[in-house]
């Protein structure tokens, strides 16, 4: 087991790949539960968000990409002279501070800020959205969907953000905007969308287990939605770099990542005036442990994300061998509570995929 995380983490003495990776097997379907968590959310007679939230058209995990983006795969290829200059011109963009940085939708930034302050109405958000064809349909598809949907369907903006809640409305719009912002350049397309899948599926898990380990909830979706954010930047900057179409490999993007992304997350994160803590966690969660501001967010920042991570490469077998990750301990979680945690990790994830299948 042990083994299993070091390699995904890029833990330990970089070794020659002696064995294939382990691929993702079919995901088990854990029996769907009814039970919900505790919404925090400030509408009056908003339904409690469900467990599982139907992603926003993210792919299917190709693990085998995965593996070389954020395990430790792109250890063992050798860059070329020129992917090597590609990277030192990256690395020196990060340092100097000329990181090519995406810009936040006006949306999102406005949707922060009003619902940070709470100082926002349903009618101010419903304006906002309004604005946005598709924001839009994208509020009215979730608020209709099998896991929202009540007795009678959502025809309007403000049923969908009644039903949903105003701070699960604000992180369907963080949502949108990533996922614009990843997918509008076809230039490493996949890259991008595996960037996107992983986000979405983290934000997803960091929710689900929030109220497990004694956190909000929509507070646990952005940080699992926004924890790698430096990745957008760092794609954003490799594509300048290259403007020629010589085919970029893997190999490239998950040593810039793993060597740059916490960096030019909190760069991308103060660049767009997100929360002091979701800044702090972008510029540093990998060692939670370093985050003396804001440690438990950070850790469940590497939470989600390593749980992921290993059902996304080793199926949801793997689940049970990870109740002893030490970000468990962060949150004093007994021993003997985690297997029911990760059996609702094992149903987010599972459920994610198959709503993002059909
Ligand atoms: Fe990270
Ligand atoms: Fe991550």
């Amino acid at each position: 087991m042990l083994a299993f995380l070091k390699r995904l983490f890029g833990l330990g003495t970089p070794q020659a790949k002696t064995a294939p990776e382990p691929r993702a097997q079919t995901a088990t379907r854990s029996p769907v539960r009814t039970q919900k968590h505790v919404d925090h959310d400030a509408i009056p007679g908003a339904l409690p968000a469900p467990r599982a939230v139907p992603a926003i058209d993210a792919p299917a995990c190709n693990s085998d990409l995965l593996s070389m983006l954020d395990g430790r795969d792109h250890f063992n290829a050798t860059l070329t002279g020129r992917e090597e200059a590609i990277l030192a011109a990256v690395s020196r963009r990060v340092e100097s501070g000329d990181l090519v940085l995406p810009v936040l939708a006006a949306t999102s930034m406005s949707a922060m800020e009003m619902t940070s302050k709470n100082t926002a109405s349903v009618a101010d958000i419903v304006e906002l959205i309004a604005h946005d064809a598709v924001l839009s349909s994208e509020m009215l598809r979730v608020a209709n969907s099998a896991l929202y949907a009540g007795a009678v369907p959502c025809t309007t903006l403000r049923d969908a953000v009644v039903r949903l809640g105003m701070r699960a409305t604000r992180s369907m719009i963080m949502s949108v905007s990533m996922r614009t912002m990843l997918l509008r350049d076809k230039a490493l397309a996949n890259i991008a969308l595996e960037v996107w899948r992983q986000s979405q599926s983290a934000a997803q898990i960091a929710r689900a287990i929030a109220p497990s380990l004694g956190v909000d909830p929509e507070r646990a979706f952005l940080i699992g939605l926004l924890h790698d954010i430096g990745k957008v930047a760092l794609l954003e900057t490799v594509r300048r770099e290259v403007r020629d179409k010589v085919e970029i490999r893997p190999c490239l993007l998950g040593r810039v990542f793993f060597l740059q992304h916490e960096r030019a997350g909190q760069r991308i994160a103060a660049a767009w005036k997100l929360p002091e803590e979701l800044v702090s966690v972008a510029g540093c969660h990998h060692h939670y442990e370093r985050n003396q501001d804001h440690m438990r967010s950070a850790a469940l920042a590497r939470l989600a994300h390593t749980l992921d991570l290993v059902l996304s490469i080793g199926g949801t077998g793997e689940a049970q061998r990870l109740e002893k990750l030490p970000e468990f301990d962060v949150f004093e979680v007994p021993m003997e509570r985690r297997p029911e945690i990760l059996e609702i990790v094992c149903e987010t994830f599972t459920a994610a995929r198959e709503t993002t299948a059909g």
